[in-house]
């Protein structure tokens, strides 16, 4: 979808949007098309249907006396409550009314509101930032359009008095999208195409954006002691992978300590010789979705040209039978030395986030480690659909994630972390065992086995295996692949890690 932002005219557009806030209060452009049009909006209105309220559309066809061929009135809901926030999921919403009408080109008109708390660009911007996200579209495998088949407008305009300023607003917001549908792309891939060494050469991609990259594969890592990571690759005849990425952004960037975000990147997970049942396992293609996540978020830090040192480590493997698999009651030792009884070869992702996580903390010595994984069904189960996981050894950082993800929409919820829970790991020939013994918490108990790797360094884990792909959409979120945790991790960045 193509975005543009220009002065207020009247369009030939196919669709006009104009905003009318709650209580039937028409916009400026609203009135004024309505006296031209001898008062057909407000005739409009006049049943229940449509009062302004946020998330109501009512179109208009062929409006008499104007060019266009329909006028969308779009209900923006209390003009007190109309932040960035709303008028991001307004522009969404927008979006989606459109494509369901197939709509090829619209225009938007953005009026000042003295009751609102942003600027007509700032709204501008943020409908704008919105429209897009929504627009996102995983089609590269569709040889033939269907009738069913809703695309988004292929070209909108959004009108506003000062556009320069709304275009200035809403660069840096089109940098975080930019990182968003990267995450889509790669979480929408199929494992065939989307193995270890292709998602690495994807991420190798970033460094057109300035970051640098570096990959390992299997030779490095066995130097480094990663038995742990290299255990769950062994039954594939794809070659493991660990991608480092950096952004320098910080002014002084190298006497600055790096923010560090680590994620699982298993491209497919079959569950191994503890192999997982026939249905539903097609989702396992995205339970790389931690490692795209961190991809995303470092090109949106990297295209808004975010003042940080970030560094992004993703530990990519493929988790297959075979000959070569790994077997329950195998033991490996990790890079930090110590040793894992691998009793169940289906809890892979803390194996590989064990040795991802180690290196991260002693090359870098990260102000923070966050990282990001599907890492549990017990999670689904838990908190559904609707929030991740967060478990964390910092209050602050806690904290700090929590308004990041309920300020973007993208929502967490603290969970326990109680020493007995690590208890349940405890393991009588090895350091550990990778599952624990107790049948309930397994989502808890998975994160305590992460945080024997930390090294006491403040960390967060996110269990985002329910919020990573979507069956049925939202606002800002086709359904599909979502990229939940980049607009969140950005914010967070942004909120309080960037120097000023
Ligand atoms: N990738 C899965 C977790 C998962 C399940 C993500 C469903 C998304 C949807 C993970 O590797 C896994 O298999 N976990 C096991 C752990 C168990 C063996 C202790 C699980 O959750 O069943
Ligand atoms: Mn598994
Ligand atoms: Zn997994």
């Amino acid at each position: 979808m193509n975005i543009s932002f220009a002065k207020p005219s009247l369009p030939k557009a196919a669709a006009l949007v104009v905003g009318v806030a709650e209580g039937r209060a028409l916009s400026a452009t609203a009135a004024r098309l309505d006296s031209r049009a001898g008062g057909v909006l407000t005739r409009a209105m006049a049943g229940d249907q449509f009062t302004g309220k946020s998330g109501q559309f009512l179109p208009i066809l062929a409006p008499h006396d104007l060019k266009v061929d329909r006028i969308v009135l779009a209900g923006l809901g209390k003009l007190e409550k109309f932040d960035s926030a709303a008028a991001e999921k307004l522009g969404g919403a927008i979006v989606g009314h459109l494509a369901a009408s197939r709509t090829a080109q619209a225009s938007i008109a953005v009026d000042a509101h003295k009751e609102s708390p942003i600027t007509a660009a700032e709204s501008a911007a943020r409908l704008a930032y919105g429209a897009s996200l929504r627009s996102y579209r995983f089609g590269k495998y569709r040889t033939k359009k269907r009738d069913r088949d809703r695309p988004p407008p292929r070209r909108l305009t959004v009108m506003v008095a000062d556009p320069a300023k709304a275009r200035a607003a809403y660069r840096p917001l089109s940098g975080i999208a930019a990182g968003v549908f990267l995450t889509r792309d790669l979480v929408s891939e199929p494992a065939n195409v989307l193995f270890p060494v292709a998602l690495a050469a994807r991420a190798r991609q970033l460094t057109d954006d300035g970051v640098k990259v570096q990959v390992m594969g299997e030779a490095r890592m066995e130097k480094l002691g990663m038995g742990s990571l290299l255990g769950v690759g062994r039954g594939s005849r794809h070659e493991s992978q660990l991608v480092v990425m950096q952004w320098n952004g910080a002014p002084k960037a190298k006497t600055r300590t790096p923010i560090a975000f680590i994620g699982k990147g298993v491209t497919f997970d079959t569950g191994g010789i503890s192999i997982k049942a026939s249905a539903g396992m097609e989702d396992m293609k995205w339970d790389m979705g931690g490692s795209g996540v961190v991809i995303g978020l470092m090109r949106a830090l990297a295209r808004r040209k975010a003042k940080v040192n970030a560094v992004g480590v993703i530990g990519l493997v493929e988790n297959m039978p075979s000959g070569s698999a790994q077997r329950p009651g195998d033991i490996v030792t990790t890079m930090s030395g110590q040793t894992i009884e691998v009793l169940n070869t289906d809890a892979e992702g803390r194996l590989v986030l064990a040795d991802a996580l180690w290196y991260t903390q002693s090359r870098f010595k990260p102000r923070f480690m966050v990282d990001l994984a599907t890492l549990t069904g017990a999670i689904i189960v838990a908190l559904g659909t609707e929030r991740a996981g967060l478990f964390s050894n910092d209050e602050t950082l806690r904290d700090q994630l929590m308004a990041a993800g309920d300020a973007v929409g993208e929502k967490l919820w603290p969970m326990p972390s109680d020493a007995a829970y690590g208890k349940e790991i405890d393991c009588d020939i090895a350091d550990m065992k990778n599952i624990g013994s107790g049948r309930g918490a397994g989502s808890v108990t998975a994160a305590k086995f992460l945080e024997r790797f930390v090294n006491k360094v403040p960390w967060a884990h996110l269990d985002i295996a329910g919020v990573t792909w979507s069956k049925k959409g939202s606002a800002l979120v086709p359904k599909g692949g979502t990229a939940f945790g980049v607009r969140l991790l950005d914010r967070l960045v942004a909120n309080s890690y960037e120097v000023k």
